[in-house]
C-alpha cells in the first residue's frame, strides 16, 4: 500500500434531536484516545452539550468554537480535561447559536469551519465533530470539513425518518464542496435487546443499507445517560459497563474502517 493515511475528520450527525449524537461523539473520541489516538473533539451544537459533557463550560463571554469559527481566533481555546488520555476539546457555549445568523453575511458561509480546521488538523489523528440537530449551516459547515459523517439511529420507530432527507444533503455537499465526503457508517444506539420493535428496526435499516451499518450495537445503557452529569465519558466514568464496552468496539472497528469504503 504505501499511500498516506489520510486524516479522519468526522462529522457525527442526524438532524433529529436525542439520537446518540453527542453521547456518540464523547464517547468514540475518549475511546479513540484510550487506544492512544490524539483526537481533538469539536462541539459544533450551541447546546454544549459535549463540552458539559466533559466537564468544561466555557462562560458566555469566553473564548470557544463561535470565535474560532467567525474570527478565527489566533489561539483556539482548546483545552485537555483528562491528562491522562490524548484527547483534546474545542468547546462550544450558547454564543454559536448567533452563528447560525451571522454566518449568511459572511463570504464562503459553508466553508468557514474547514478553513480553520487546515491549520488545526495537523496534530491530531481524528477530529470528532458534535453537530446540532439540524441541517443548518453549522452542520452543513462540519459536513463540508468533514472526510466522512457517523449517522447515529436510535433503534425504535420513525428511526429512518428523515434520513433520505440528510442523505440527500450529504450528497449535494459532496457534489458541491467536498468530493471527499464519504458515508463513515450508521450507528445503531439505544438498542434494548428485549425489544421486539428494536431487533426489527435493526434488521430493517441493516436490509436497507447494506455493508454501511456498523456491526457493534450501542446499547441502552443507564451509565451512558449518567457519566456526562459526572463529567466524564463512560470509560473513566465505568469503565466494564455494557455502554463502555459498546464504545471501545465501535472505536476499534472505527479505526480499522479506514479505506475499507474507497
Ligand atoms: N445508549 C444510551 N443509553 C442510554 N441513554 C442514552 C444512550 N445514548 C444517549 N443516551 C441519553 O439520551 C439522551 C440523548 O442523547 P444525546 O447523545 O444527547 O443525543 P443527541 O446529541 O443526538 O441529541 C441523553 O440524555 C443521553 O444521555
Ligand atoms: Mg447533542
Amino acid at each position: 500500500m504505501g499511500s498516506l493515511i489520510m486524516r479522519r475528520i468526522v462529522a457525527i450527525a442526524n438532524q433529529k434531536g436525542g439520537v446518540g449524537k453527542t453521547t456518540t461523539s464523547i464517547n468514540l473520541a475518549a475511546a479513540l484516545a484510550h487506544i492512544r489516538q490524539r483526537v481533538l473533539l469539536l462541539d459544533c451544537d450551541p447546546q454544549a452539550n459535549a463540552s458539559s459533557g466533559l466537564g468544561v463550560r466555557p462562560p458566555a463571554s469566553a473564548p470557544s468554537m463561535y470565535q474560532v469559527l467567525l474570527n478565527g481566533a489566533e489561539a483556539p481555546p482548546i483545552v485537555q480535561p483528562f491528562p491522562q488520555l490524548p484527547l483534546h476539546l474545542l468547546p462550544a457555549n450558547s454564543q454559536l447559536a448567533a452563528a447560525e445568523w451571522e454566518l449568511p453575511g459572511r463570504g464562503n458561509p459553508e466553508g468557514l469551519l474547514a478553513a480553520r480546521l487546515a491549520a488545526l488538523a495537523a496534530a491530531y489523528d481524528y477530529l470528532i465533530i458534535d453537530c446540532p440537530p439540524s441541517l443548518g449551516l453549522l452542520t452543513v459547515n462540519a459536513l463540508v470539513a468533514a472526510t466522512e459523517v457517523v449517522i447515529p439511529i436510535q433503534c425504535e420507530y420513525f428511526a429512518m425518518e428523515g434520513l433520505s432527507l440528510l442523505l440527500e444533503t450529504v450528497r449535494r455537499i459532496k457534489l458541491r464542496w467536498n468530493p471527499n465526503l464519504q458515508i463513515g457508517g450508521i450507528l445503531l444506539t439505544m438498542f434494548d435487546r428485549r425489544n421486539n420493535l428494536a431487533h426489527q428496526v435493526a434488521n430493517d435499516i441493516r436490509r436497507h443499507f447494506p455493508g454501511q451499518v456498523f456491526h457493534t450495537l450501542i446499547p441502552r445503557n443507564v451509565r451512558l445517560g449518567e457519566s456526562p452529569s459526572h463529567g466524564l465519558p463512560i470509560h473513566l466514568y465505568d469503565p466494564g459497563c455494557p455502554g463502555a464496552e459498546a464504545y471501545l468496539a465501535l472505536a476499534g472497528e472505527f479505526h480499522h474502517r479506514e479505506d475499507s469504503d474507497g
